[in-house]
C-alpha cells in the first residue's frame, strides 16, 4: 500500500473556502440571474459538485474533457479537447470550473476556445493555482488557494488515477517502489 499523502489543505479549510467562493460568485452573478458551470473533467468533479451547492443563484452544469498529463512524471503534450459540451453556450454566462492551474496552458486553451462560441460572459474559477509554474498570463477570476509547485492529489485530483476520492488536498510523496 502506498503511504497516505501528507495533508496540505484540510477538509474543513476546503469547505470554508468553497463556501466563500460560492458566496462571491452568487453576488457577482446576481444580476445575470443564472450561471452556467462548465466543469473540466475529470479533476474538477468534486469541486464543481460542492461549488454548485454553495451557490445561491440558479445554475446549470455541463462538462468537457481535455487531455493533459496524467501523472507527476509523465511528459506534457499539447492540450486537446477530448469531449465537448452537450449544450450551446451562446448568450450564456459561462463559468469554467477547474481543479488546478499549473502552467495555465489548459485554461488558456479552453478560454479561447469557448470565447469563440459567443457566451454572454466568460470567467473561470479554479480551486488551486501554482503561480511558480505559470507559463501563460491566463487570468483566474476566482481562485481558492495558491499552492507551491508540488504534485497534489485528492478532492478530485489524481496521480495516475489514484487518490481522487481523498477528502483533503494532499502532497504526493513519491516512493521509488510505488
Ligand atoms: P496546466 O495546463 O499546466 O495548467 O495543467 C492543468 C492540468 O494539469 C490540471 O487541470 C490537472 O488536471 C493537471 N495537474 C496539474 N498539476 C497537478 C497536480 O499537482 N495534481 C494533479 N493534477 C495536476
Ligand atoms: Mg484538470
Amino acid at each position: 500500500m502506498p503511504e497516505a499523502p501528507k495533508v496540505l489543505i484540510a477538509e474543513e479549510a476546503i469547505r470554508r473556502r468553497v463556501g466563500e467562493l460560492g458566496r462571491r460568485i452568487s453576488e457577482d452573478y446576481a444580476r445575470a440571474e443564472s450561471v452556467h458551470l462548465v466543469g473540466v473533467l475529470r479533476g474538477s468533479f468534486i469541486f464543481l459538485a460542492d461549488l454548485a451547492r454553495s451557490l445561491t443563484i440558479p445554475g446549470s452544469v455541463d462538462f468537457l474533457a481535455v487531455a493533459s498529463y496524467e501523472s507527476a512524471v509523465a511528459p506534457k503534450g499539447p492540450v486537446r479537447l477530448i469531449t465537448d459540451l452537450r449544450t450551446d453556450i451562446a448568450g450564456r454566462h459561462v463559468l469554467v470550473v477547474e481543479d488546478i492551474v499549473d502552467t495555465g496552458e489548459t485554461l488558456a486553451f479552453l478560454m479561447s476556445l469557448l470565447a469563440l462560441r459567443g457566451p454572454a460572459s466568460l470567467k473561470c474559477c479554479a480551486l488551486l493555482g501554482k503561480p511558480a509554474s505559470r507559463k501563460t498570463d491566463v487570468r483566474i477570476d476566482y481562485l481558492g488557494f495558491e499552492i507551491p509547485d508540488v504534485w497534489v492529489v485528492g478532492y478530485g485530483l489524481d496521480d495516475a488515477e489514484r487518490f481522487r476520492a481523498l477528502p483533503y488536498i494532499g502532497v504526493r510523496s513519491r516512493q521509488p517502489a510505488d
